[in-house]
């Protein structure tokens, strides 16, 4: 109840960037975290909200100390470093990823809005590749039932795509897509 008020109070203050009536369930957040158990070194989750992706993460035995989190909204980021202690929390957009000084990085999950928005596509895609070691992958959740960026940007960015899955327990319904580099999955 409290996730869905702080959220609601967010989706009012800027509807653009959090782009969804409810936190992601718990069906899309486990579908979001698939793999990640076998996944080493660090993890970075982009548009976390109220964590609804980073819990099932950390469900996945990634040490908080593992994971680095990118939010754009300073009120969900006091909510989240209340809620997840060890994880670090930066109140940073998601395209500044490759600006941080990571490296090798395991795994990205974004529940970043990127439909219809291909310039944040790009550079988010952009940035995640540029941190991933060989071999990382980024998932993306959407609510269409293809992936979100374009065949023409993918070849751009070197990269190709798979679908993990859909759930209908979530509103609305979501679909998660991977995305690797060509030839690395
Ligand atoms: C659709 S909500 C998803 C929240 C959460 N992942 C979930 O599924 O419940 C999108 C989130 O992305 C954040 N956001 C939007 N643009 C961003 C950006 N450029 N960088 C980082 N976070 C961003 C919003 O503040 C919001 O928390």
């Amino acid at each position: 109840m409290r996730d869905m008020a702080v959220f609601f109070g967010e989706l009012v203050r800027d509807p653009e960037g959090v782009a969804a009536l409810a936190p992601s369930s718990a069906a899309a957040a486990d579908l979001m975290a698939v793999g990640l158990e076998t996944v080493t070194g660090p993890v970075v989750e982009l548009g976390p909200g109220t964590g609804s992706f980073t819990r099932a993460i950390l469900a996945r035995s990634v040490a908080p100390e593992r994971l680095t989190l990118l939010e754009t909204s300073p009120r969900f980021c006091e909510e989240l470093t209340a809620r997840f202690p060890g994880v670090r929390v930066l109140n940073r957009p998601a395209e500044a990823l490759d600006g941080l000084g990571l490296g090798s990085v395991g795994a990205v999950v974004c529940g970043v809005p990127v439909l219809a928005r291909p310039a944040t596509q790009r550079a988010i895609l952009g940035a995640a590749f540029k941190v991933l070691r060989k071999g990382g992958f980024l998932n993306q959740i959407t609510y269409v039932p293809v992936p979100p960026v374009p065949v023409a940007m993918r070849r751009a960015l070197g990269l190709d795509v798979v679908r993990l899955g859909m759930t209908m327990a979530n509103f609305p319904p979501a679909h998660v897509f991977r995305f690797h580099r060509f030839a690395e999955r």
